[in-house]
């Protein structure tokens, strides 16, 4: 039973992260960008990593997601050391396994919004009609519905934020990361693109990995994590800002 017990734990972690460090450069030059990180992210979870510019966010879901290798440590997702893996195996882990939102949104310009979607759904190996409907389902529901047949070019940014999270879903991943992706919207679209991947995270049981600066979306978090110099500190960041301690102290 004791066993048993243990593997159920084990299967409800679904990225597992052990003193992942990346150092740029080398000799005098080499910059530490991520020291040692551990990180255990459970099925239901979102977690928020918040941090000063040049923390190594960046790198740090960039490290998890093996679109960088790490100098040193591991990755699991879904129990798979990701990072012991021959770089041959490892777009098939994220095609199917890891749904990225980047902030820099990674469309094709020359696609309209359902096909960016679409052509995503077709690398994972799905086809025709039902992709086309998926792609148009999933930018419906992310208020695109009015947008499907635009290009790039004629989206506003927050639309193409929206595309390029419609694009990090369509996979159903496991593992969701998403690198600021309220930085182009407003009060009302920051918060509400948050919720969906809580409510991806909490109803289809994902894991969800999100870099913010955006203080509206904090209270969405399970957890927030706070990274300087590429490791985890206590949450200095959610201190009350001194400005807004003077308003209320008079
Ligand atoms: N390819 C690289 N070569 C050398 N240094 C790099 C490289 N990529 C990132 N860095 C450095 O690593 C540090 C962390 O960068 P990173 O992009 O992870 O920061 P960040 O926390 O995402 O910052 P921001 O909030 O501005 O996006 C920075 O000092 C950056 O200059
Ligand atoms: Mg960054």
């Amino acid at each position: 039973m004791g066993a048993q017990a243990v593997e159920t734990r084990a299967a409800e972690i679904v990225l597992e992260v052990r003193g992942l460090t990346k150092v740029f450069g080398s000799g005098d030059a080499a910059f530490t960008a991520v020291d040692g990180i551990d990180l255990t992210v459970r099925r239901g979870e979102l977690v928020i990593i918040m941090g000063p510019s040049g923390s190594g966010k960046t790198t740090l879901l960039t490290l998890i997601g093996s679109l960088l290798k790490p100098t040193s440590g591991t990755v699991h997702i879904n129990g798979l050391d990701v990072t012991a893996m021959k770089e041959s195996a490892l777009p098939e882990v994220r095609r199917h396994s890891v749904g990225f939102i980047f902030q820099s949104y990674n469309l094709l310009e020359s696609l309209t919004a359902v096909e960016n979607v679409e052509v995503v759904l077709n690398l994972a190996g799905g086809g025709g009609r039902t992709d086309a409907v998926k792609a148009e389902q999933l930018l419906t529901d992310l208020g695109m519905g009015h947008r499907l047949h635009f290009k790039p070019r004629d989206l506003s940014g927050g639309e193409k934020q929206r595309v390029s999270v419609a694009r990090g879903l369509a996979n159903d991943p496991e593992l969701i990361l998403a690198d600021e992706p309220t930085a182009n919207l407003d009060s009302k679209h920051g918060p509400e693109i948050v919720l969906l991947l809580r409510a991806v995270a909490k109803e289809l049981g994902r894991a969800a990995v999100v870099v913010s600066h955006d203080a509206r979306i904090q209270e969405l978090a399970d957890r927030i994590l706070w990274l300087e110099d590429g490791r985890f500190k206590d949450n200095p960041g959610l201190a009350v800002a001194p400005a807004e301690e003077k308003t209320t102290e008079v």
